[in-house]
C-alpha cells in the first residue's frame, strides 16, 4: 500500500496506522480520510492483520481537526456531503471494523481528530495529549460523529459542556471522564498500545469480532443489543475457535487460535 498521507507498520498480527501530515498537525483533508478508509478496508481484508493501531506522526498532535481549509467556503450541501460522506468511509468503518482498533493519542485530538478517536474502539493517550471538540468555536458543530459518540463514552452533561465551552481537556481529564482507557509517557504510548494489542491476539479473534458487533448493537436505533447478543453468542458454538478454546481449557493447555 502506497499512501502520501499516511504511514503503515505492519509487523506479525499487528498493524500500526500513522496519519502522516506533522506540518499541519496531521488534520484531516479529503485525501487523508479516503487514504485512511482504503487503508482499513485492506487491513480488514489482511488475514494476517489481528489488531490495529492508529496514531498520529510527530510529537504534538494526533489530529488537530478536520481541515479547516478545506471547508472554509462550503455550501449548506457541501457541508452536509463533507459530514455523510466522511461518517460513512471512515468514522463508522471504524467503529464497526471486524477487528480491535486502538487509537493511541499522542498529542492534540481536536475536532475532526477526537472524532477519529472516538470512532476506535477504544483510546490510550500520552500525558500530553489535550482533547476537545472546539467546531462551536468556528460556527459549525461536530460533524464525524462527535454529538453522538461523546454522550456515550462521558455522558450527557460533560458533554454538553465540552461541545459548549469549545474547550479542551488534559489526558489526566480524560482518563477520569473514562474518555480513555490509559495515560502513560509520550515514549511509553506505542510501547502500551503494542503491550494491549498483544493480551487482545492471544485471544479468539473470531470471538472478539463477535463481541466488537454486540456492543455496537446496544449503541444502535431500533436494535435490541440483547437480542443481538443472544445471536452472536449462539454463533459462537458453531466455530472452530470455540471447540480449540474450551478443549484447551479442559485439557488444561494454552489455546491456539
Ligand atoms: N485544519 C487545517 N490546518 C490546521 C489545523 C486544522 N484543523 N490545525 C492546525 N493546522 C495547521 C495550521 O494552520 C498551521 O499551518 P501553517 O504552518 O501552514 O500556518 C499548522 O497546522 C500548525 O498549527 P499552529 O496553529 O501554528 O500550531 P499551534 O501550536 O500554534 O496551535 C492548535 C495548535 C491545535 C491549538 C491550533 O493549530 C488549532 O487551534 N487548530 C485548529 C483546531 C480546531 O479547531 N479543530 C477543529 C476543526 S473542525
Amino acid at each position: 500500500m502506497n499512501f502520501k498521507n499516511i504511514l503503515i507498520n505492519q509487523s506479525e498480527n499487528l498493524a500500526t496506522v500513522i496519519i502522516n501530515r506533522p506540518k499541519k498537525l496531521n488534520a484531516l483533508n479529503k485525501d487523508t480520510i479516503q487514504e485512511l478508509f482504503e487503508a482499513f478496508k485492506a487491513l480488514e481484508e489482511d488475514e494476517t492483520v489481528r489488531v490495529i493501531i492508529l496514531t498520529g506522526s510527530g510529537e504534538k498532535a494526533f489530529v488537530a481537526g478536520a481541515d479547516i481549509s478545506e471547508f472554509a467556503n462550503f455550501s449548506v450541501e457541501e457541508g452536509t456531503t463533507l459530514a455523510k460522506k466522511g461518517q460513512e468511509i471512515l468514522f463508522d468503518f471504524i467503529e464497526n471494523l471486524s477487528k480491535p482498533v486502538i487509537a493511541a493519542v499522542n498529542g492534540f485530538a481536536l475536532g475532526g481528530g477526537l472524532e477519529l478517536a472516538m470512532s476506535c474502539h477504544f483510546r490510550i493517550a500520552s500525558d500530553n495529549a489535550k482533547m476537545g471538540l472546539p467546531e462551536v468555536s468556528l460556527g459549525v458543530i461536530p460533524g464525524y460523529g462527535g454529538t453522538q459518540r461523546l454522550p456515550q463514552l462521558v455522558g450527557k452533561g460533560k458533554a454538553m459542556e465540552m461541545i459548549m465551552t469549545a474547550g479542551m481537556i488534559s489526558a489526566e481529564d480524560a482518563l477520569n471522564l473514562g474518555l480513555v482507557n490509559h495515560v502513560t509517557s509520550q515514549e511509553e504510548l506505542l510501547p502500551l498500545a503494542d503491550k494491549i494489542a498483544l493480551k487482545i491476539m492471544r485471544n479468539s479473534s473470531v470471538a472478539i469480532s463477535a463481541a466488537i458487533r454486540a456492543i455496537n448493537a446496544g449503541f444502535e436505533d431500533g436494535v435490541n443489543g440483547f437480542d443481538i447478543e443472544i445471536n452472536e453468542f449462539g454463533e459462537c458454538f458453531g466455530t472452530e475457535d470455540f471447540k480449540e478454546g474450551t478443549s484447551a481449557f479442559l485439557n488444561k493447555r494454552k489455546p491456539n487460535f
